[in-house]
């Protein structure tokens, strides 16, 4: 991380979008808390360029001392709070602000005319520039949108590059980095791909044990790891009997066509008696999470004792999201309510007693894909739509029962071939069927049927956090809710969810 560019924390919302659009015009950037970055630096190291976010602090409140960052002497951009603290630390004037903006805003070069659509969020601006400094850019409220010192290369700016709401955002930070800040690009697939060596090399003699879904993620941290290590490294998929059939199909395809270790472990009796009669979301979901950790451990430790072997390390496919949501400093001590108790292998290291390995911990899911495309993995195997840890279990609502997993596995094959055949499956984020146990009335053939009903789920998404509902073409619709209707059996109704996120989540329990 030395000799990088360092996103200094100070709390927006808008942090980890800095890092995506740095990286995605090709200069790596890592996001930092206040404290790590004042440590990292009283330990030597050195960023290429600093980055100060913006923050919901008003400076007037913060009486922190940031004179470390300025005493380094490297290139600086402020974004907003960032560009406030540059004004403050080289003697501007801020003043406090009454009425602020916020959202779309005009702002224009000084001297030059023309402008662009900028987004920003700020109470308290900048009144009085520093010495040495100049504004270049105002706000249509006349208030200073931009400064940039005469010689030093420090530019401070009150709106948000980083979101796609600013006209040109992108540019303006390639030109800071290229003109200002004089950087060379430093991002491709080469440099990711040895970031992640780096991190596994660690494990490159232990034995590494993997708990394998088949999604992106663990595929490609298994890939990357199984070229440091191939001889100690084996990859356990649980089959808990809530799987699609695609599932299972693309585990098989898995196991022939690429050289991993992967052991299916067959414990579908074991969910699904656990399950029986339970039908509150949250419980489900807590035992299907208990007896995966259960099932895993046990098998697990039968393997190491059969091969006379000890697992050191678990390899996870953690990303870089996850890793911020934890540091992040406005989340921290925030207030929280538990949404879904996600079931992934949280619990299993410590349980265990395994290291973790996590190769892809500074990258984002596009990054992923770039990666296990680079690593030779199958286009179609890295643009796979997520499926959650507990399957079809939080895919029925209420109690799961053999006939209903049934209906959804059924309807989700003819989604998955349909949303193929119409060409739509990359188009679409993630596409899933649920079986909402409520009978309704309707007609089969000459007769009365009253059966449940299926709901259809297509979202648009970049990372899951939010989402919106898909549109797809009517004649799609047409044939999903034909075939439905007709193939599986107990269903007479399907419904399309036009739900986005928030206010609903992703998936209906
Ligand atoms: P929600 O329903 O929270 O889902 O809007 C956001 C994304 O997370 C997936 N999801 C899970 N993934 N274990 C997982 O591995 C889980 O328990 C889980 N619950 C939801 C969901 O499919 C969507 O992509």
């Amino acid at each position: 991380m030395n000799s990088n560019i360092w996103i200094v924390d100070f709390g927006s919302q808008y942090t980890q979008l800095i890092t995506r659009v740095s990286r995605e015009i090709g200069y790596s950037s890592y996001i930092l808390t206040v404290e790590e970055a004042k440590e990292r630096i009283s330990n030597k190291e050195i960023p290429r360029c600093l980055i100060l976010s913006g923050g919901p602090q008003s400076v007037f409140e913060d009486k922190e001392d940031y004179s470390v960052f300025f005493n380094l002497e490297v290139p600086i951009l402020g974004i907003c709070y960032g560009l406030q603290l540059i004004a403050q630390f080289y003697g501007g004037e801020v003043e406090k602000g009454l009425k602020g903006e916020y959202g779309k805003s005009q702002v224009k070069f000084l001297g030059e005319g023309h402008g662009f659509q900028a987004w920003m969020s700020h109470s308290d601006h900048v009144k009085t520039v520093p010495e040495s400094f100049e504004v270049f850019l105002k706000s249509e409220n006349d208030l200073i949108a931009g400064i940039r010192h005469d010689v030093k290369p420090i530019v401070g700016i009150q709106f948000h590059p980083e979101v796609s709401h600013t006209e040109n955002g992108q540019d303006f930070l390639e030109k800071f980095f290229k003109e200002v800040a004089q950087l060379e690009k430093d991002w491709n697939e080469s440099e990711i791909a040895d970031q992640c060596y780096d991190i596994l090399n660690v494990a490159k003699d232990d034995y590494i044990l993997c708990a394998f879904s088949g999604g992106v993620d663990s595929l490609v941290a298994a890939t990357l790891a199984n070229k440091v290590n191939h001889k100690k490294l084996y990859c356990f998929f649980v089959d808990h009997g809530l799987l699609r059939p695609q599932d299972i199909h693309h585990i098989n395809l898995l196991q022939r066509e690429t050289n991993l270790n992967i052991e299916v472990i067959d414990a579908q009796n074991e969910f699904l008696s656990k399950m029986k009669g339970v039908s509150d979301p949250e419980q489900k979901r807590k035992i299907i999470g208990n007896t995966f950790i259960d099932v895993f451990e046990k098998k697990v430790h039968e393997f190491e004792d059969q091969k006379g072997i000890k697992f050191k390390y678990l390899l996870q496919g953690t990303l870089y999201p996850d890793v911020i949501e934890s540091i992040s400093p406005h989340k921290k001590g925030g207030k929280s309510v538990t949404i879904k108790s996600h079931h992934n292998v949280g619990g299993l290291p410590e349980k265990m007693k395994l290291e973790l390995l996590e190769p892809l911990k500074y990258l984002f899911k596009d990054e992923v894909r770039l990666i296990g495309q680079y690593e030779g993995l199958r286009p179609e195997w890295v643009f796979r739509h997520p499926f959650p840890g507990p399957g079809i279990g939080v895919r029925v609502l209420g109690e799961c029962t053999p006939e209903r997993i049934k209906a959804v596995q059924e309807s989700d094959q003819i989604l998955f071939e349909e949303l193929k055949k119409h060409e739509q499956y990359d188009r679409i984020w993630q596409a899933f069927t649920v079986c909402i146990p409520q009978k309704t009335v309707g007609v089969k053939g000459d007769g009365r049927a009253y059966e449940e009903i299926i709901a259809v789920r297509l979202v648009n998404s970049r990372d899951g956090m939010t989402a919106t509902w898909s549109e797809v073409p009517y004649s799609f619709l047409d044939d999903v809710g034909t075939r439905i209707t007709n193939e599986v059996s107990g269903i007479t109704r399907v419904v399309y969810d036009i739900t986005s996120k928030p206010p609903g989540t992703i998936e209906w329990e």
